[in-house]
């Protein structure tokens, strides 16, 4: 049995494996399908300051072999969060991390400082790579500038540890991650959706409310890989990965691209069970590979 134990930052996890945030609600919603405490960490859906009505529908739609959404980080806001989620998942024996988003880095400090009070709650993922929202969301993650005022704003209020979501919406990502790393984050996740758009031909218009929407799921995986890839390799720090991974195969790839530890999004779908059956997969993977641990083969390419 290899060593699945992960560091990031200051943050502990007894294996490599994330939920991706907006994917598996609060943990609650999947606690009949799967013992939540044999998964790494939990990444709760998307928390604003204020609560978020969302978009319209339609506001999924699937696509060859992936979805485009929408949802527009539909959310009842972070003092909902605290007084009626937190009690509920604050004893659950994995690492709860909180994913926060706002429309101004004010909103984005004031968020995260309500987070950081609650001791339960060991990090918090910074999205600023939603492409679902009119205001603000991946406005910030798009420019070296924008992302770094947002770091540095919550930085300031926020002393537990910080990952910062990036964009694949970007010219170069590995220059945001350079930016967000120099403003204080303590680790990057990559990526969130790609922006998409799916149109019915019989209506003349697009499928979801807002036209775009953000693309996720097995397409999207050899863009992701190539972002870790090249993450990796300009920054210091830590790096999460996500975007289309199905199995223990697919994580193994984001390992070797330079990734520490990896999220899953829509596989969730599918398979409520697949975090757990990818940790036993990697697990399975490094035995046959004689690895003595997943830290071993992180960045390990010939390339
Ligand atoms: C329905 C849905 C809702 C999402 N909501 C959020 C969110 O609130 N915050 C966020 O950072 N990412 C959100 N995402 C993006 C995912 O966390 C993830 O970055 C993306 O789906 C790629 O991973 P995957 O291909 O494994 O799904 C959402 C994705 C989906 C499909």
């Amino acid at each position: 049995m290899a060593d699945l134990t992960t560091k990031i930052a200051g943050l502990t996890m007894k294996n490599p494996v994330m939920t991706a945030s907006g994917t598996f609600g609060y943990g609650l919603e999947f606690a009949d399908f799967v013992n939540l405490e044999e998964i790494g960490g939990i990444i709760v859906k998307g928390t604003t300051l204020h609560p978020r009505e969302g978009n319209d529908y339609p506001r999924m739609v699937e696509t060859a072999s992936g979805m485009l959404n929408c949802v527009g980080l539909q959310n009842k806001g972070v003092d909902y969060f605290c007084e009626h989620i937190y009690p509920e998942i604050k004893d659950i024996r994995t690492n709860m991390i909180v994913n926060v988003s706002g429309s101004s880095p004010e909103d984005y400090a004031e968020c995260a400082a309500k987070v950081n009070a609650l001791e339960g709650i060991p990090a918090i993922e910074l999205n600023i790579s939603c492409p679902n929202v009119k205001q603000g969301g991946m406005a910030f993650g798009v420019t070296t500038e924008g992302a770094a005022t947002v770091v540095k704003a919550v930085r300031e209020v926020y002393d537990k540890t910080l990952i910062v979501k990036l964009s694949p919406n970007v010219t170069s990502i590995a220059d945001i991650a350079l930016a967000v790393q120099d403003a204080g984050a303590d680790a990057v996740s990559l990526i969130n959706t790609l922006m998409g758009m799916v149109i019915d031909i019989e209506k003349r218009k697009p499928v979801l409310s807002i036209a775009t929407g953000g693309m996720s799921g097995p397409a999207v995986k050899p863009v992701a890989v190539r972002c870790v890839w090249q993450v990796a390799k300009a920054v210091s720090i830590p790096v999460v990965g996500l975007g289309g991974i199905m199995n223990a195969h697919d994580a193994i790839e984001f390992f070797l691209a330079g990734a520490s530890a990896i999220e899953i999004g829509t596989a969730n779908f599918i398979d409520p069970t697949v975090t757990v059956k990818v940790a036993q997969g990697i697990n399975e993977w490094l035995d046959a590979h004689g690895c003595q641990s997943v830290g071993e083969i992180v960045g390990q390419l010939n390339a």
